[in-house]
C-alpha cells in the first residue's frame, strides 16, 4: 500500500473542504444510480441452477438414473471422479436455497426438472414422488414471492432411453414428458424452457465425447443427433402449449455470440452474418423453421434426415428466446464469400477460471442485438451469465470475489445498453445461485455467488451476492 505523505494529505483535505461547498448531482453522492445505468421498471432479476448440478438425492423419490449418473461414475470422465450424487443436496436443502434467493431480493428463479424424477424410465409410468418434490419446491418459491422459470431438459437424459439422442424416439419421449409436466405444473409455472444449450448435449456429448454419454460419432450421426435435439424442442413447444395454454414458452440457448471487432458498419454486418452461420444447426434453424441452405450445402451427404412435419414443429413460434451468454467470438469483415472471419484469441487474452471463459463483456450486448436484428423475437431473456473464479476464504471466512464482480458488472453495463437502446430484453438470470457440479469439471470450478463448503454443505454469500442484492434493489448497474 502507498503511504500518503503529510503534504499530500494536506492537499487532499483542502480539496475536500473546497468541494464541501459545491452541490454535486445526487447520484455522485451515492444516493441514486445515474439514469444511464438504470434498467426498465419491470425488468426481471433472477438466478439460475440445474437439477443434476445441485440436487443430489439421486436414489430418492423413485428417481431413475440419468446418463450423467452413468458418465460421472465411469472412471476418468470427470475431474477427480466427481459425481452429482450429493452435489449441494438441494433435494433436502431446497428451503434454505429459497431463503438465499429471498435474501438477494430476486423476483425469479430459473431451475430445471430432472426428467428421470418424473419418468424414471424416460417414458411409461410417471412417479408421483418425483412430481411432489417439485411441487414442494414450487410452493416454497410461491410463498416467498419468487416466480419460477422452468427448464425441462438440462442434459440429465434418463439412462433407460435406448440410444439416447441418437434415437428419434427420444425426441417423441421428450414431448410426452414436457406435456405431462406442463399439465401437472400449470398452476405453478408460467414460464417454460424446453432445452438448455443444444451444442453441449449434442456436439460435446456425441462428437467430442467430453460430456455424457461420451461418444465420438462421425458427422452424419452427429447431425442426426442435433436434429433430434431441435425436434425435441419443437415437439416440446407444441406439447407445452397444448397442456398449459397460459404458459410462456422459450428455450435457453448458448448461441455463439459474434462480436464485431470494431463497431463500424462493415464489421457489424459481418457479425450479423456470422451469427446466422455459426448458429446454423440450432438457433437459426428453429427461429427460421428451415435449415439454412449454406448449412445443407456444407454438410452435403452428412445432412440430417428430416421427416415430414419436422420443420414445422421445429419452427414453432416462441414467446421468448433465452440466451446463455458467457464469452465472445470476435468477428471481422473480410473479402470471402461468406463475408466474415473469426479472430483467434491471442495468447495473452484474459480469461476467468475456466479455460474457455474469455472475458469480453460487450458480448451480452451483441448477443441481444444480433438476435433481435436478425429474428425479431417477441422477448429475450439472458437465461445465464456468470463466471468461474478461484474463490478462496479469507481468515475471517469471507469470499472477496472482486474478479467475479468485475465480470458481472461489466456484463450488466453492456446489457443495460441493450435495454436502453430499446431491444426487448426482459430479464437476467445469474449463473449461478451457488457453487455446484460443473459437469466434466466436477467441483473444481465455482460459478456461484454463494460459496458451498462441500464437506458441510454450508452456503456462504460471496461479495458478488452482496453486490447483486444492491443491483436488484436499485434496478441498476452498481
Ligand atoms: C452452461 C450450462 O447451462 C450450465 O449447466 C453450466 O454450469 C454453465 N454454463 C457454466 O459452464
Amino acid at each position: 500500500m502507498t503511504d500518503i505523505t503529510r503534504r499530500q494529505f494536506g492537499k487532499v483535505a483542502a480539496a475536500t473542504a473546497a468541494l464541501a461547498g459545491v452541490s454535486l448531482p445526487e447520484f455522485s453522492l451515492g444516493q441514486q444510480p445515474p439514469v444511464s445505468r438504470q434498467f426498465p421498471p419491470d425488468f426481471v432479476w433472477g438466478c439460475a441452477t440445474a437439477a443434476y448440478q445441485i440436487e443430489g438425492g439421486v436414489h430418492e423419490g423413485g428417481r431413475g438414473a440419468s446418463i450423467w449418473d452413468v458418465f460421472s461414475h465411469t472412471p476418468g470422465k470427470t475431474y477427480n471422479g466427481d459425481t452429482g450424487d450429493l452435489a449441494d443436496d438441494s433435494y433436502h436443502l431446497y428451503k434454505e436455497d429459497v431463503r438465499l434467493l429471498k435474501n438477494l431480493g430476486v423476483g425469479a428463479y430459473r431451475m430445471s426438472i430432472a426428467w428421470s424424477r418424473i419418468f424414471p424410465n424416460g417414458t411409461g409410468q410417471p412417479s408421483a414422488a418425483g412430481l411432489d418434490y417439485y411441487k414442494r419446491m414450487l410452493d416454497e418459491l410461491q410463498q416467498n414471492g419468487i416466480t419460477p422459470y422452468v427448464t425441462l431438459f438440462h442434459w440429465d437424459l434418463p439412462a433407460a432411453l435406448a440410444g439416447g439422442w441418437q434415437s428419434r424416439a427420444t425426441a417423441l419421449a421428450f414431448a410426452d414428458y414436457a406435456g405431462y409436466v406442463a399439465r401437472q405444473l400449470s398452476d405453478h409455472v408460467r414460464h417454460f424452457m424446453t432445452t438448455n444449450e443444444f451444442a453441449c448435449f449434442t456436439d460435446l456429448s456425441y462428437q467430442i465425447g467430453q460430456f455424457a454419454p461420451g461418444l465420438k460419432l462421425p458427422a452424419a450421426e452427429v447431425n442426426q443427433v442435433r436434429h433430434h435435439g431441435i425436434l425435441a424442442h419443437g415437439l416440446g413447444v407444441q406439447a407445452i402449449r397444448a397442456n398449459a395454454p397460459a404458459a410462456q414458452v422459450g428455450l435457453a440457448e448458448n448461441a455463439k455470440v459474434c462480436v464485431p471487432v470494431i463497431e463500424d458498419r462493415a464489421n457489424m454486418e459481418a457479425a450479423r452474418r456470422a451469427t446466422r452461420e455459426e448458429n446454423a444447426p440450432f438457433l437459426t434453424t428453429l427461429l427460421e423453421g428451415a435449415y439454412p441452405d449454406s448449412y445443407l450445402e456444407r454438410e452435403a451427404a452428412n445432412a440430417p434426415h428430416v421427416e415430414p412435419g419436422d420443420m414445422k414443429a421445429i419452427g414453432s413460434p416462441l414467446d421468448f428466446v433465452g440466451l446463455n451468454v458467457y464469452t465472445p467470438t470476435y468477428v471481422r469483415a473480410d473479402g470471402s464469400a461468406r463475408g466474415y472471419a473469426i479472430e483467434p484469441y491471442p495468447a495473452s487474452y484474459p480469461k476467468m477460471a475456466s479455460p474457455w471463459l474469455y472475458i469480453g463483456p460487450e458480448c451480452i450486448y451483441w448477443a441481444v442485438r444480433n438476435v433481435c436484428e436478425i429474428w425479431n423475437p417477441r422477448a429475450v431473456y439472458i437465461t445465464e451469465n456468470g463466471c468461474s473464479a478461484a474463490d478462496g476464504l479469507t481468515a475471517e471466512g469471507r469470499i472477496e470475489d472482486t474478479d467475479r464482480v468485475m465480470y458481472l458488472r461489466n456484463h450488466l453495463t453492456n446489457l443495460q445498453r441493450a435495454a436502453a437502446e430499446g431491444f426487448p430484453v426482459k430479464g437476467y438470470f445469474l449463473w449461478s445461485l451457488m457453487d455446484n457440479f460443473e459437469w466434466a469439471d466436477g467441483y473444481s470450478k465455482r460459478f456461484g455467488i454463494h460459496y458451498v463448503d462441500y464437506k458441510t454443505l454450508k452456503r456462504t454469500p460471496k461479495l458478488s451476492a452482496e453486490w447483486y442484492r444492491e443491483v436488484i434493489a436499485r434496478n441498476a448497474v452498481v
